[in-house]
């Protein structure tokens, strides 16, 4: 039987569970909304219509392999580091100015589609 307490627990985890499936969901209509699949391609793979004409190419996502440290800890390719990148270019950081800033995009989802490019890393 389920106690107020159990029932408590179990009401907290469905709605995390949905609030992350939400959250992806938004990042990946985000993604394809904001135009980054005209060169990381449709499916994060780095190939998008765009991407031929591009030095450096548009990093693919499938890798999950990110070259800035934005926040200078050592750390590449963290979400602080994404989120930066994407609000400020790379060019910022010392990358190709291909790679727009979208400062015009709210924080939040920016973060979703952070949480979306997660799930193409295979
Ligand atoms: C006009 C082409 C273009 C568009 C549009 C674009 N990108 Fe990029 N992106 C690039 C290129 C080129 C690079 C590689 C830049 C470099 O190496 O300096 C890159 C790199 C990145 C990186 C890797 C940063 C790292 O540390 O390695 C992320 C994350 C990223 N883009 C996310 C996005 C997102 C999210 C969008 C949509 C909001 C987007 N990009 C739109 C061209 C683009």
């Amino acid at each position: 039987m389920l106690n107020k307490k159990n029932t408590i627990i179990l009401t907290v985890i469905i709605v995390l569970t949905l609030f992350s499936a939400s959250l992806l969901a938004d990042g990946k209509a985000l993604y394809n909304s904001s135009g980054c699949g005209t060169c990381h391609g449709a499916t994060g793979l780095g190939d998008g219509p765009a991407a031929a004409a591009l030095n450096p190419k548009p990093r693919s996502f499938e890798s999950g392999e990110f070259v800035y440290d934005t926040d200078g800890d050592g750390v590449k390719g963290s979400d602080a580091d994404l989120l930066n990148v994407m609000k400020n270019g790379s060019a910022k950081y010392g990358g190709s100015p291909t790679m727009p800033g979208r400062a015009d995009i709210p924080e939040e989802d920016l973060k979703a589609i952070i949480a979306y490019i997660r799930t193409l890393q295979k």
